[in-house]
């Protein structure tokens, strides 16, 4: 007997519109990402343009990648924007102190980061360095990359051979500036933010999106103490939670885990719509129309490295749970886009719930790559409220809703609707009231896979896969989906 669940999409409600900017990526220096996953340099056998492998420009291309978030993460603070311009082979040699204390060379900064968003189609996020550099080395990043006029420092931008200044509107001021990035107490950040701020300016026309440094997680003092003191002097905050169900200091296994594994990820990962729901309401009380958005800029499951692999690098395989999280982030991410207006999985290649993993010359693309690009018809559309009742998927003691749905109206007119049953046995029949949706069928797109760790390998690439879905249905003024057990359902409704 398969499980029911029913409801409403209501196609005649403006439920906001769903920002592409939630389906953002981020590209530290750590580990694999930059070195090795996008970039080989131009002298590599791997096939690239000036540098950037062509493989992962294409795979990248095909999910819409609306923006990248760089050079980090952690490594932002300990970053100086001048160690990466310049003749490649006068670059000094620093280390990453976060990650491994590896030897940076500083091939891939500023200019091949942005030639990169250029091949990519995406928008430039950059993330400034408060923990350890200057409110004068944040401006003069800001004047070199966009000021048009006669300056020494926009001057030195065209001798490296960019002319033209580039338009930057993503902007953060600091990264996790309560850990890595200075351990600071959000009083003193909060006046940091205020003093550095102050200096990134809006250049030669361009506007900039100056991104505050919010909470670690569900951390209401710090939300209300920067809200509070710095209130409208930022246009977004950030909030970064991570998915572990483990401490820190001993986590799970990417691959290899049993049904307590599979329930209690997927469980963990559902607190997010708690985080947005309390965070937002502070934000309300400083801020209720809304001016400032919340950048959820780091999000995603963390594992323990694979075996054999340095554990800085934080290179974890990524399998059908990763896929269900995903859909679950995103389908919260799409009810909550009144005020998050940005969310950058971590990270695009490599690293933690990775879009793509590399090996040499190859590449492959991981569940959660596939959940991304069936999702991206959801881009920019307008939000359809979605009532949904959901049968519970219950483990031991504990009881979570076995489907997740959300519904949207691209600028064509066209709905999708994506669902998310994390049963693992169990099927779910799901069928949706369509209020103001005339629709007369509805065809789509399925991910699921035999086994809970179901994962591509570099010898099977597509153990994992979208296939053709033929499991919905559309009569009576409503849509019915039979709902695989373990699975990721992307839907179009046709007029
Ligand atoms: O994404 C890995 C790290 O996680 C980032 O560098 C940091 O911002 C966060 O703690």
């Amino acid at each position: 007997e398969p499980l029911t669940a029913t409801g409403v999409i209501h196609g005649d409600q403006n439920g906001g519109t769903i920002s592409r900017h939630l389906y953002g990526h981020f590209a530290e220096h750590l580990g694999r990402c930059i070195y090795d996953g996008l970039w080989v340099g131009t002298d590599s056998k791997v096939p690239n343009t000036g540098g950037v492998r062509n493989d992962v420009i294409a795979a990248l291309k095909n999910l819409k990648i609306p923006n990248l978030r760089w050079p980090g993460g952690c490594f932002a603070d300990d970053y100086h924007w001048r160690d990466g311009i310049g003749p490649v082979d006068q670059r000094p040699q620093t280390i990453n102190i976060h990650w491994g204390q590896e030897v940076e060379t500083n091939a891939f900064g500023t200019h091949e980061f942005l030639a990169l968003c250029e091949l990519l189609g995406a928008e430039p996020y950059l993330a400034g360095n408060v923990g350890s550099g200057t409110p004068e080395e944040m401006r003069d990043w800001i004047e070199y990359l966009t000021f048009d006029g006669d300056s020494e420092l926009a001057n030195l931008r065209r001798k490296n051979g960019h002319e033209k200044p580039w338009r930057i509107e993503f902007f953060g001021v600091g990264n996790e500036n309560w850990g890595c990035g200075g351990a600071m107490r959000p009083e003193y950040y909060a006046d940091l933010y205020r003093r550095y701020a102050e200096f990134c300016r809006d250049l030669s026309g361009n506007r900039l999106t100056r991104v505050a440094c919010g909470p670690n997680g569900n951390d209401g003092n710090w939300t209300r103490t920067v809200m509070e003191r710095i209130g409208g002097r930022m246009q977004a905050l950030s909030l970064h939670q991570y998915t572990l169900a483990a401490p820190w200091n001993s986590k799970r296994p990417a691959t290899g885990f049993d049904e307590a594994a599979w329930f209690a990820i997927v469980r963990d990962s559902l607190a997010m719509e708690k985080t947005l729901d309390d965070t937002e309401a502070i934000m309300d009380k400083f801020d209720p129309q809304k001016r400032i958005g919340l950048f959820v800029d780091e999000w995603g499951t963390w594992y323990e490295a694979e075996p054999g692999t340095p554990g800085y690098a934080l290179f974890q395989q990524n399998t059908l749970r990763d896929a269900m999280v995903a859909g679950l982030s995103l389908n919260i991410f799409h009810d909550h886009c009144e005020r998050v207006r940005m969310a950058n999985i971590a990270q695009v290649v490599n690293v933690l719930q990775a879009m793509i993993l590399t090996e040499g010359d190859k590449m492959l693309l991981t569940p959660t790559y596939h959940v991304f690009e069936m999702y991206k018809v959801h881009q920019d559309a307008t939000r359809l409220p979605l009532e949904l009742k959901s049968p519970e998927y219950r483990h031991g003691d504990q009881a979570i809703p076995a489907v997740s749905a959300s519904a949207s109206r691209d600028k064509a007119g066209k709905v999708h609707v994506s669902l998310v049953n994390v049963h693992p046995t169990a099927a779910v029949t799901v069928t949706c009231e369509l209020a103001g949706v005339a629709a007369k069928g509805a065809t789509g797109r399925v991910l699921t896979g035999d086994k809970l760790d179901a994962h591509n390998t570099f010898t099977d690439l597509n153990a994992v896969t979208p296939r053709e879905f033929a499991g919905a249905k559309v009569g009576n003024g409503s849509l019915t989906v039979e709902l695989p057990a373990k699975s990721v359902v992307v839907l179009e409704l046709a007029e």
